[in-house]
């Protein structure tokens, strides 16, 4: 059972304190993602938890197990970097055999294991392979049979499948949340692609310069954005400035009237809500369009527009419509009937449950 337990930890690089005061909770078998763009402090992060950087102050604990001083070799990690080094001059069988050994599994579950790990990461039948002879998509894969191999108690991977190419990656990111979840190994995850971390998490952590944004699970993340930074990094976003009007005020998930221009936009509310600017943000397939003079539905906001351009991708029609007020947003709606061309005449449907409104 092995639960990771961050408490008030502080992670300094000389004067640059780089991430202060975290409190964190990652659950026992979780797979946990810490999501966020270059430079917010996630390599430093998973590499404290790891033991190569000894945080300024707080704890880490592994369970109950407190691990805030002890060296890399005994916390039980399996690791994955983007550039993982093999023994170049080993085969692939020893290299991933390597771990097991130094655990002193029996000699004869040793095959068995490393075939298995081999297999679920589609590298069956390589085992005699030097790295050399391998592609680096096919090294990749081989650093993470040999860091599941070992069933350790926590495995770190830190952008494991970003040299890949896309269809690989996607293939891999499949292989190693599903034997994730068959091993129950309690998992942290480092990526900055927003679609990875949805794909994958159970739970995601989004930072913004050292602390975290918002937390939840990968429906909630991407469902209910807490401010314009989530909403604009996960997912495609409209975020659309808004002003609360003088008297208004609400909290958050309690219904909210904006203005945005001249127009009314009745919305959830995201956050606690009072006068002055804020945002207003969409999803584009939550938007639908509506001929010019169309009846306008119970519980959606209509606004005018007029269609700048149209694009059918077999699955969805997508546009960039200018609203009457200057605004330019995005509209991503399944295909069904004929749509409207370029230079139509159009009001865009803002359905108020998917109108989330928040301070800025
Ligand atoms: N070894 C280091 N020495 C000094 N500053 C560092 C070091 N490593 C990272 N940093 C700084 O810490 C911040 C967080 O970096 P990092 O954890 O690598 O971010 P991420 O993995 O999210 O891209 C950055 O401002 C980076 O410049
Ligand atoms: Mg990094």
């Amino acid at each position: 059972m092995t639960s990771i337990n961050i408490d008030s930890l502080t992670i300094t690089y000389g004067d640059n304190t780089v991430i202060s005061g975290l409190d964190l909770n990652i659950q026992d078998g979780e797979f946990f993602t810490l999501l966020g763009p270059s430079g917010c402090g996630k390599t430093t992060l998973l590499r404290t938890i790891a033991g190569f950087i000894t945080p300024a102050s707080g704890s880490i604990k592994f369970g109950d197990r407190d691990v805030t001083s002890i060296p890399t070799h005994k916390r039980n990690i399996g690791m994955v970097f983007q550039d993982y080094a093999l023994f170049p001059d080993k085969t692939v069988n020893t290299n991933v055999a390597y771990g097991l050994k130094a655990r002193k599994v029996p000699k004869s579950e040793i095959p068995a294991r490393i075939e298995e790990a081999l297999d679920r990461v589609g590298m069956g039948g390589f085992g005699d392979r030097l790295p050399g002879a391998l592609s680096g998509g096919q090294r990749q894969r081989v650093a993470l049979a040999r860091a599941l191999v070992i069933r350790p108690s926590v495995l770190l991977m830190d952008e494991p499948l970003s040299n890949l190419d896309t269809k690989l990656r996607i293939q891999i990111r499949e292989s190693i949340a599903e034997l994730q979840r068959e091993l129950g190994i309690t998992t942290v995850f480092v990526t900055h692609d927003q679609e990875e971390a949805l794909a994958m998490s159970d739970r995601i952590a989004l930072f913004k310069t050292g602390r975290i944004e918002q937390l939840g699970g990968p429906t909630d993340i991407y469902q209910s954005p807490v401010s314009s930074y989530a909403a604009d990094f996960i997912g495609a976003a409209n975020v659309l400035p808004i002003t609360v009007p003088d008297g208004v005020s609400s909290r958050e998930g309690e219904s909210v009237t904006v203005a945005f221009g001249t127009q009314r936009l009745n919305g959830v509310s995201r956050s606690l809500i009072v006068p002055g600017d804020g945002f207003a943000v969409a999803r584009p397939e939550h938007l639908t369009l509506a001929a010019k003079d169309a009846a306008v539905p119970a519980g959606v906001n209509a606004v005018p527009g007029k269609v700048l351009y149209e694009q059918y991708l077999g699955r969805v029609r997508q546009y960039r419509v200018a609203l009457s007020n200057g605004e330019e947003i995005h509209i991503s709606e399944l295909v069904d009937g004929p749509g409207f061309p370029a230079h139509s005449d159009v009001q865009v449907h803002f359905p108020e449950t998917k109108t989330l409104v928040m301070a800025s």
